[in-house]
């Protein structure tokens, strides 16, 4: 039986928990989804993603853009509101080494936008660890599909018509963080985001995705046509393909566009909900990137022993319900600062 790091997923988890309840109140976004308690491991390997991230391209002096394909509403409520965590558009702001030369933040449900938008408002005024300023974020309510491929566009405005440096030096680069619930995001959307120099963080549905296109081959669902796109329309997908192949043809499209050097690992669900999700760091062969993906390595295995139970169990620990409760007491420097990974 495994044993988790408890102490560890408690540091990880106050950084999480850190103001969310304050940024819940200050959004109102009617419908906030419902996520479950394996959702903090994702957020846990993004604050890992953004600080090594904001780290290496400082070292490489380049300027670094935060793109957030999927952005949500700022807030993650587990379990129907039992716990809150931050968002990722939260995360990332508050976890980077230097304020993002900008974060662009797309959100295609006009509340959660809108509650984005006076969190981010409220991040910036009142959350000292929060580091973006005004001018520094933007919320873009659309499709991700229309939007992502302008962001190249958008950078090049943001620095007076250049995308590069002078003499290789303080060249825009950008991290994508793309949190995909199922397959909305096309790779043609990748491709064109792909035009400007950066790394992606990717949520790859793997069990979603198994799922979805069991239900179309048994014709209870119609269409291929979004996971075509989610795959580069390569039409292998509709031949029998294994789960592991089609992961294999996702990393072989990740090539296409020269991200071919990658690390990927594996989210668990519950006992309850056996669920399971990939994500995939993908960069350029050269430069930081691979510095990151040797760093993933070491990370994929405190992540990979846990699942949504040990979150579920942390949480209650840290609100005193657990029977767990006393084993540790509860960091105040790790409350109120996210990073130290
Ligand atoms: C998994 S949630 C995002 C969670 C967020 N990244 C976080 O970690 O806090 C996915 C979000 O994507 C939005 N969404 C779904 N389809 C979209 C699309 N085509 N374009 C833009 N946003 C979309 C949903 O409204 C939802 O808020």
């Amino acid at each position: 039986m495994h044993q988790p790091d408890r102490e560890w997923i408690q540091d990880k988890l106050s950084s999480l928990t850190a103001h969310a309840d304050e940024l819940q109140r200050v959004g109102d976004a009617a419908d906030e989804p419902n996520f479950g308690p394996w959702t903090a491991l994702k957020l846990i390997v993004l604050t890992a993603t953004v600080d090594v991230y904001t780290q290496i391209i400082h070292d490489y002096d380049f300027d670094p853009y935060y793109v957030d394909a999927m952005a949500g509403s700022g807030i993650t409520e587990l379990d129907g509101g039992r716990d809150t965590l931050i968002g990722s558009p939260i995360v990332a702001g508050t976890v980077a080494h230097e304020p993002f030369s900008k974060m662009f933040l797309i959100e295609q449900n006009e509340e959660r936008a809108e509650a984005l938008r006076d969190r981010l408002e409220f991040a910036t005024e009142e959350i000292d660890t929060f580091t973006q300023s005004r001018d520094e974020w933007v919320v873009i309510e659309g499709d991700t599909n229309e939007e992502l491929p302008s962001i190249p566009s958008r950078v090049r405005d943001e620095r007076g018509g250049y995308l590069g440096g002078q003499d290789g030096q303080d060249g825009a680069h950008h991290l994508a963080f793309i949190d995909n619930e199922r397959v909305e995001v096309e790779f043609d959307s990748l491709r064109r985001l792909s035009s400007m120099w950066g790394d992606l963080l990717i949520n790859y549905q793997e069990k979603g995705i198994n799922r979805e296109i069991g239900l179309i081959e048994s014709g209870e669902k119609d269409g291929w046509d979004e996971i075509l796109a989610f795959f580069d329309d390569d039409a292998h997908i509709q031949r029998d393909s294994t789960p592991n192949e089609r992961f294999e043809l996702y990393l072989g499209k990740l090539d296409s566009i020269n991200r071919s050097e990658y690390e990927s690992l594996t989210i668990h669900g519950s006992d309850e909900h056996p669920y399971g999700y990939k994500m995939i760091y993908a960069t350029r062969p050269t430069g930081g990137g691979s510095e990151y993906v040797e760093f993933m390595e070491t990370y994929q295995r405190k992540i990979e022993a846990l699942t949504g139970d040990d979150i579920e169990n942390v949480l209650d620990t840290m609100k005193g319900t657990s029977t767990h409760l006393g084993l540790w007491s509860p960091d105040e420097d790790s409350q109120s600062r996210l990073g130290g990974f």
